[in-house]
């Protein structure tokens, strides 16, 4: 074990993370569920395939309660949980016991030796976890290594701009050796609570729930190693493990057209770059991402993945309840322009593929309707956007389109009634309203 590995592995034996709650009722009454449980989000993953729950599945880095939320949700899927830390292993079979999950396998194990477990995994779920490892890349190779043929990775990292305030006060702490004693945290929180108030922190620190436990603070501002990804890096590191980026868990924050920025005087620039560049410049714009959350697939497992093909949806119109400009290229039917090594993605909506999609509700979504602007019935919300999104409606022209999402209906034949059912759909899934199940001969 490297000196790196072992300071890791100290923090997380010495505070395991996150703090273990008493229980996890709220997951198994259904109030909550794991970010990217396949039970909740099979098609978002595999949109062609026929669903099913008997998954295999890898936590990488489970830590203290993820074995236990997603073995609630996903009570069909057979789980295993890798983690560094026996401390929160423990914790993690406490919780399993306590209720009642037979269906997870827990091993003190690091994801450098993934290797010696001999089982590859339809689903592996990493979160908050590879961009502690002194090599991610070798981390990433690794997770891909362990993938089936047709397997997905959801992974959380860390993003950069967001965070520098997280940096700087990682740095003031290394400085001052401060340690992971009780009366190390003590003091901490004593000078967090003289924090500028325009310190780059105040907004992370202000949305974060780490800075109520020293579990928390520990992982957040104590942290042995710890880095960050830009939109660029990001891509660079996937494809340097040979993997296809699929699309963000939730895009979009990510996406000029739910955004500001297509009110404002640069909304055509931005529509003409290529899909990766238009994230890149959201990113910049936002200045306050701080962790990027996307799918991603093992080599050969993406459609059309010849360097060089088209990048992900493009942006759409939506006459009657699209907020804000049209960041739409010149023909929605023509690939978006591409840049660098991109992939054409699963969902689009160039050519008639589209017809075939069955729109299927994300979780999270509320529909409501106070104060609503003149002609709007209902305003959307996606309760998982960190950030504000401009805001999707329904009106009298398009309410009759959302209501038909029944899970069987496809969008060619919504639009049969509907001549703005492309429109329509494209802008709720650019917004994180809707995924599709593609239907296909062997998906029924
Ligand atoms: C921030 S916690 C995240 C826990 C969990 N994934 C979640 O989202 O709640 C990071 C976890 O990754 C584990 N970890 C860090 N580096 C690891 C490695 N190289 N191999 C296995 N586990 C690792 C730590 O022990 C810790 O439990």
């Amino acid at each position: 074990m490297t000196d790196i590995l072992q300071n890791v592995k100290n923090l997380y034996e010495q505070q395991p993370y996150p703090l273990p709650p008493a229980h996890l009722n709220e997951f198994v009454e259904g109030k909550l569920f794991p970010a990217g449980s396949p039970t909740d989000y099979f098609h978002l993953y595999w949109p062609d395939q026929p669903y099913r729950e008997n998954l295999d599945i890898l936590l990488a880095g489970c830590g203290t309660t993820q074995p236990a939320e997603f073995a609630i949700s996903n009570p069909n899927a057979k789980i295993v949980g890798i983690d560094l830390s026996q401390n929160s292993l423990d914790h993690a079979k406490r919780l399993l016991d306590q209720h009642g999950c037979t269906n997870v396998t827990l091993h003190c194990l690091p994801i450098e030796q993934l290797d010696q477990l001999d089982q590859t995994f339809d689903l592996i779920a990493t979160s908050g976890v590879l961009h502690h490892m002194e090599n991610p890349a070798a981390g990433l190779a690794s997770l891909n290594n362990g993938l089936k043929p047709n397997g997905r990775l959801f992974c959380m990292v860390y993003a950069t701009y967001g965070r520098l305030g997280v940096y700087m006060w990682q740095d003031y702490c290394k400085k001052l050796g401060i340690g992971l004693e009780n009366q190390d945290f003590d003091d901490l929180r004593a000078v967090l609570n003289h924090c500028p108030i325009d310190h780059p922190f105040v907004p992370l620190a202000k949305r974060s729930t780490d800075l109520q436990s020293n579990s928390g603070i520990a992982d957040l501002l104590l942290h042995p190693q710890d880095r960050s990804y830009t939109v660029p890096e990001l891509f660079d590191w996937i494809e340097g493990a040979g993997m296809t980026f699929d699309r963000w868990f939730l895009q979009a924050t990510y996406l000029p057209q739910c955004s500001i920025l297509s009110q404002t005087p640069h909304a055509d620039k931005l529509a003409a770059l290529p899909l990766r560049e238009q994230y890149e410049a959201v990113e910049l714009f936002r200045g306050n991402l701080h962790k990027h959350t996307f799918i991603a697939s093992p080599p050969g497992s993406a459609p059309g993945s010849a360097p060089g093909s088209t990048p992900g949806s493009t942006p759409g119109s939506t006459p009657g309840s699209t907020p804000g400009r049209s960041l739409e290229n010149a023909s929605s039917n023509l690939p978006p322009k591409t840049s660098r090594g991109q992939t054409t993605p699963r969902i689009h909506f160039r050519g008639e593929n589209w017809k075939q999609y069955k729109p299927i509700r994300f979780r999270g979504i509320g529909a409501n309707t106070d104060n609503l602007p003149a002609g709007k019935l209902v305003r959307l919300q996606q309760a998982a956007h960190e950030f504000p999104m401009l805001t999707p409606y329904l009106d009298d022209q398009t309410i009759g389109m959302y209501q038909a999402i029944d899970q069987n209906k496809t969008l060619g034949q919504i639009a049969k009634d509907h001549p703005q059912t492309k429109a329509f759909f494209k802008m709720l899934w650019d917004f994180d309203q809707v995924f599709f199940k593609v239907e296909t001969t062997h998906a029924k």
